[in-house]
């Protein structure tokens, strides 16, 4: 069984989202809210738009077993560094938003405890614990019913969200959005480095851009509130035009960066990303998509179709940790 976690509230899109990509091939539960337990006949992709973190081949010990931790759980939930003698890390977080029943605290002291007896019982493996992320990564997750486990190799949904910190100068909390998606690229935009940012007011995501040194520009009929400029950041132009329509001058093209907040559907967005990239305006791209409440994937789905079947153009689709009724597209045309 896999244990994927996702935003409290989206468990219903993350299971449609398993069963469009899995067909048949998978039975899901809901065992509390923010978690989805999978067991397939098929390997997972190896990753899903809803899931924000993923424990695979998962074991669960029920919570009335765990006072104390013992030596043969511990053997499970070691199983695979056990077997192999590998280094290992541990992560170990609470079920949902981690304040239901105490179980934030109450799950470090089982992380506690777990590393104790490893130490104690198996004094091999217990050498073998590292705090950088190489080997294997054993998962401890509580919910108010038991403990779930896992003893993997990081995969791509392993670890933490990415929780980004605000930054005080920023103008809006949307700035995390972004943030959060560059980490999520492994690029960065670079100084000089040129941008439009659609839908831009009061002015986060060209706060990101320009403090990093790019030339901005800023598309939205609302009023901006940047900071005052500080030296080496790059330049910001506003035009207060529609973002949708937007035609960026030919001088400028293609500029390195498209980012998009407007808070529209998925097929808005959709259109914007086929005019711009059918005249290959950009070369990175990150645009936010407002998501209805009503069977997201699939109203998602010609987006991802479009995507998929353009050659040059490589994306991901993820529902961000700093990311609400909404997912964000990121991608680079090659
Ligand atoms: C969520 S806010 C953007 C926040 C911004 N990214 C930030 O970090 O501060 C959405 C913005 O999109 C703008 N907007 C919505 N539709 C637009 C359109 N068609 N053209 C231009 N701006 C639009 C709104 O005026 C609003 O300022």
């Amino acid at each position: 069984m896999d244990l994927l976690v996702c935003r409290p509230g989206f468990e219903d899109a993350l299971r449609d989202e398993i069963a469009q990509r899995l067909g048949g091939k998978a039975v899901c539960l809901c065992p509390v809210p923010g978690m989805v337990e999978v067991r397939a006949s098929v390997p997972l992709p190896p990753e899903f738009i809803f899931e924000r973190r993923r424990m695979p081949d998962a074991g669960f010990i029920p919570d009335q077993l765990l006072k104390p931790v013992t030596a043969e759980q511990v053997r499970q939930m070691l199983g695979p560094a056990l077997q192999g003698n590998l280094p290992w890390s541990i992560c170990s977080f609470p079920a949902g938003s981690g304040t239901v029943g105490n179980l934030g605290p109450r799950v470090k002291g089982i992380e506690k405890a777990v590393l104790r007896v490893a130490r104690e019982h198996f004094p091999e493996t217990g050498r073998q614990m590292t705090d950088t992320q190489a080997g294997l990564l054993l998962q401890l997750c509580l919910t108010p019913r038991g403990l779930y486990h896992s003893c993997a190799a990081p995969c791509l949904q392993a670890g933490s969200p990415l929780r980004m910190h605000q930054d005080s100068r920023a103008p809006s909390r949307s700035y995390l959005k972004l943030e959060e998606a560059f980490q999520l690229m492994n690029r960065q935009p670079r100084k000089n480095e040129t941008a439009v940012d659609l839908g831009a007011a009061p002015g986060g995501w060209t706060y990101a851009l320009i403090r990093r040194g790019c030339h901005v520009t800023a598309v939205d009929h609302g009023p901006m509130k940047l900071p005052p400029h500080e030296p080496g950041w790059g330049r910001v132009r506003h035009i207060r035009a529609n973002g949708i329509t937007f035609e960026p001058p030919r001088d400028l093209c293609p500029v390195d960066w498209l980012v998009s907040d407007m808070l529209v559907a998925p097929g808005v967005v959709l259109g914007l990303l086929r005019r711009w990239i059918g005249a290959r305006r950009m070369r990175f791209f990150v645009c936010n998509i407002k998501i209805p409440q009503q069977n997201p994937c699939a109203a998602v789905k010609p987006l991802e179709d479009f995507l998929s079947a353009q050659r040059k153009v490589e994306f991901r689709l993820k529902q961000l940790y700093h990311d609400r009724r909404e997912i964000t597209i990121m991608g680079q045309l090659k």
